[in-house]
């Protein structure tokens, strides 16, 4: 498919007389602003491959209803797929006179087969047609988007699989909490992707619905079957009700509010890698290849990927809010406010698609400092909840328990010590409850090792959880790789 844009449209110099789906009540043509207020094509000339392949189901229902004898038919679809080529190899153009995909494609197959071409027009509106290339466009698209947000899942995982033991200082707040393993951490950031992959399954389910063979809204008198227009078009069914296939928009907008979710869910893995790469925190190096430069500082280095995965998310949101806006209060069925749904939804998947392949990379290729990361992991009395949960093990309750330990964390801080070089006769004295024994549980590879149980930050359940993970993944790339769209 080549792109077009407002630049690249020319004039039609090849049919002179304007094609217009729509022109016979009008006694002349469109004002010149009206024309370039409402021309869409210049964005969803990119529907051309999926509004071809409603041509051609559509062509063959109306040959099945006896509309196209067979001759007819096999020169429609000869004509189809010459159009199809043209169109990819871009001999084939919209020029400025198109108002959309539509009337840009009925021109190319005007052009080819006369008025034979005119009769694809029975039984068929822009309005089904419209949300048919639109569905179709965003199932097959979803696809592409797992399988990039696979591939960023993937570089996670395999960092998580370095670092299965790391120590580092899980926090809340952004204040050092509880040592956590660096591989943990990591997948916390890979299962909000799972979900993600899931909601777009989900999505698909409920998108798969063919809107062709309502018309404008009330559906064909022509005897026209859209159930097998529907699984040509890899549809699991079509509508249910003819107005409703062409009103709602709700798949534009839960697609939307999916990439909207994915973009919230990469902007806070950005954030962590702009403090984790900062001089404060040094806990990753980006390789030289994911990082960018200063013009005017020769020694920065900076996370410009993970910066642009926060600012996108921006985009990301703003296309949903436009959709649902736009939606709210439009009376049924049809409206031309509808038109607008398309350049969020293409924007969405234009920004994952540069967006995700980054971060993967940079992901994948960055190298985590361990040694800063362990020395990290107990600052800030990290551990103070291990010994208020040995105090519990021996009885104490555990708000005593917290008061106590609340108690020797004062006093080490006091004393700018560590909370296992308190002495045995001092521990006495912040309680009766504290003994040497404590000193046990003081070191980050106990309080991690202690962490057994499912889904903890234990080295064994975080290897668990690893090979979960990667099943899953697995899962994914097959559904991602299904082609629901048929060429
Ligand atoms: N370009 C239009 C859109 O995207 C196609 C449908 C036009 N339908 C109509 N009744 N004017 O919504």
């Amino acid at each position: 498919m080549v792109a077009v844009d407002d630049k690249s449209l020319t004039e039609n110099t090849a049919s002179p007389n304007r094609t217009s789906l729509w022109g016979g009540r009008f006694a002349g043509g469109p004002a010149e602003a009206l024309a370039r207020l409402s021309v869409s094509v210049q964005f969803d000339w990119r529907l051309a491959p999926y509004d071809i392949a409603g041509s051609r189901a559509h062509a063959r229902v109306l040959a099945a209803a006896g509309l196209l004898n067979p001759d007819e038919l096999g020169r429609m679809l000869a004509a189809l797929d010459d159009l199809e080529a043209a169109c990819a190899s871009g001999s084939f153009r919209p020029t400025i006179d198109d108002e959309d995909v539509h009337t840009a494609l009925e021109r190319g197959l005007l052009e080819r087969l006369g008025s034979l071409g005119g009769k694809l027009r029975a039984g068929r509106s822009r309005n089904d047609q419209v949300a048919t290339d639109l569905r179709l466009y965003l199932r097959d698209h979803a696809r592409g988007l797992a399988v990039r947000l696979i591939e960023l899942a993937a570089a996670l995982v395999e960092q998580a699989e370095r670092h299965l033991d790391t120590p580092a200082p899980g926090m809340t707040h952004v204040q050092h909490a509880q040592p956590v393993t660096f591989g943990h951490w990591l997948l916390a950031h890979v299962h909000p992707l799972l979900r993600d992959l899931d909601r777009l399954r989900d999505w698909d389910l409920r998108t798969a619905v063919s809107p062709l063979g309502a018309g404008a809204l009330a559906g064909s008198g022509l005897p026209l079957d859209p159930g097998v227009v529907a699984k040509e078009l890899g549809f699991e069914t079509s509508f249910a009700n003819s107005m409703d296939a062409v009103a709602d928009r709700d798949y534009a907008a839960e697609f939307l509010f999916v990439t909207a979710l994915i973009g919230v869910h990469l902007s806070r893995l950005g954030e962590e890698v702009v403090l984790w790469t900062s001089q404060e925190f040094g806990w990753v190096e980006l390789d030289d290849a994911f990082a960018t430069g200063s013009s005017i500082m020769p020694q920065k280095k900076n996370a410009d990927i993970a910066e642009l995965a926060r600012g996108k998310s921006g985009r990301l949101v703003g296309g949903l809010v436009a959709v649902l806006t736009m939606l709210k209060g439009l009376p049924l069925t049809y409206d031309r406010d509808m038109q607008e749904d398309k350049e969020p939804a293409f924007d969405a998947v234009d920004t994952l698609a540069l967006l995700l392949p980054a971060l993967a990379g940079m992901i994948s290729t960055m190298t985590v400092r361990v040694d800063r990361l362990a020395a990290a992991a107990p600052v800030g009395f990290t551990l103070a909840t291990e010994v208020a949960d040995w105090l519990v093990l021996k009885g104490v309750p555990f708000r005593d328990a917290h008061e106590i330990t609340g108690k020797l964390v004062a006093l080490c801080a006091a004393r700018e010590c560590a909370l296992d070089e308190v002495s045995d006769d001092d521990l006495r004295l912040v309680s009766e409850h504290l003994d040497g024994g404590v000193r046990q549980v003081l070191s980050v590879r106990s309080a991690l090792a202690a962490r057994t149980t499912p889904g903890s930050t234990g080295p064994g359940p975080v290897a668990d959880q690893l090979v979960s993970v990667t099943e899953q993944l697995a899962g994914w790339r097959e559904w991602a790789a299904e082609s629901v769209v048929p060429r």
